[in-house]
């Protein structure tokens, strides 16, 4: 079932929830794939009803070509749920239904999460995954919303959102889901050639060589190794490798026993910007 009005979807969702299902939300911007597939399925393992909402969010994107670039094909999301998951809401809102007149980011305070990687190489990106998240939890008032750990940093900021507005919704963090290569599945590999598709597994590679290394090595030492391996791979362009505590998110040079820690990756691959991390534990 496709909707793209907010009145509809509600009346559609208050039937559901007097009927005592719960709600579970997958918010995506389209171009769908297995990794949406499986955080789908997490979702209905959880929630009676899903709603997935497809919406490219322009105050999220810091860049205008790649906001230009970011590929959209309503039909095809459509007749993908409609294959693999036919009892799917989805809702298709119009840019008025979520932002009225003014297509503008909200300001929070996310602190320490966004001062870093996606937070410092992309200024404003949070604040408008932030703006538009808020919106669809207003809309759709989900008991559960389901983000995957690819993009950890926005997982982390989505729980800091809920935290701040107070929204009654259940943010669950789904494992990455990779091709058999181990490329993390996203959006932006629609945008890459077969033979890019194959070079792209070099951020895995990295990732797997720094957990191996991370119990007797120096984080120094990591960088180095990390920073070398694409430098081989000059089609790459290497934005950030940084090893960060997960607890706060904050890059470290330093190890402490008792700490969590996770590996995070940002690079271009001609045009195509590719992220990723890896728990080192
Ligand atoms: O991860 C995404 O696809 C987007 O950031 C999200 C969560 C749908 C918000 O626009």
């Amino acid at each position: 079932m496709v909707i793209n009005s907010k009145k509809s979807l509600q009346e559609t969702l208050e039937i559901a929830k007097k009927e005592g299902n719960t709600i579970g939300l997958v918010p995506t911007m389209g171009a769908l794939h297995e990794g949406h597939l499986s955080l789908i399925n997490f979702a209905y393992s959880q929630c009676d009803r899903v709603v997935v909402s497809i919406f490219v969010n322009p105050t999220q994107f810091n860049n205008a070509a790649d906001l230009e670039k970011y590929p959209r094909d309503l039909s095809k999301d459509a007749e993908f749920l409609k294959t693999h998951n036919p009892e799917t809401i989805v809702f298709t809102p119009e840019i008025k239904e979520i932002y009225s007149d003014e297509v503008k980011s909200e300001s929070f305070e996310f602190g320490n999460f966004v001062n870093f990687m996606e937070g410092e190489f992309r200024t404003g990106h949070f604040d408008g995954v932030g703006s538009v998240l808020k919106r669809l939890f207003d809309i759709v008032k989900p008991d559960k919303a389901f983000f995957g750990e690819k993009d950890y940093q926005q997982l982390r900021v989505v729980k800091k959102l809920v935290e701040i507005t107070g929204q009654p919704v259940e943010i669950v963090g789904c494992p990455t889901s990779r091709n058999k290569f181990g490329l993390a599945q996203s959006s932006r590999n629609f945008r890459l050639s077969d033979s890019q598709l194959k070079e792209a597994e070099l951020i895995y590679e990295a990732l797997t060589r720094a957990k191996k290394m991370f119990s007797t090595n120096s984080v120094e030492t990591i960088e180095k190794e990390v920073e070398q391996l694409f430098q081989a791979h000059p089609s790459f362009e290497l934005e950030y490798f940084s090893i960060v505590k997960e607890k706060d998110l904050i890059p470290t040079k330093t190890k402490e026993s008792e700490e969590n820690y996770r590996a995070f990756i940002a690079a271009f691959l001609g045009e195509v910007r590719l992220i990723d991390n890896m728990a080192l534990y």
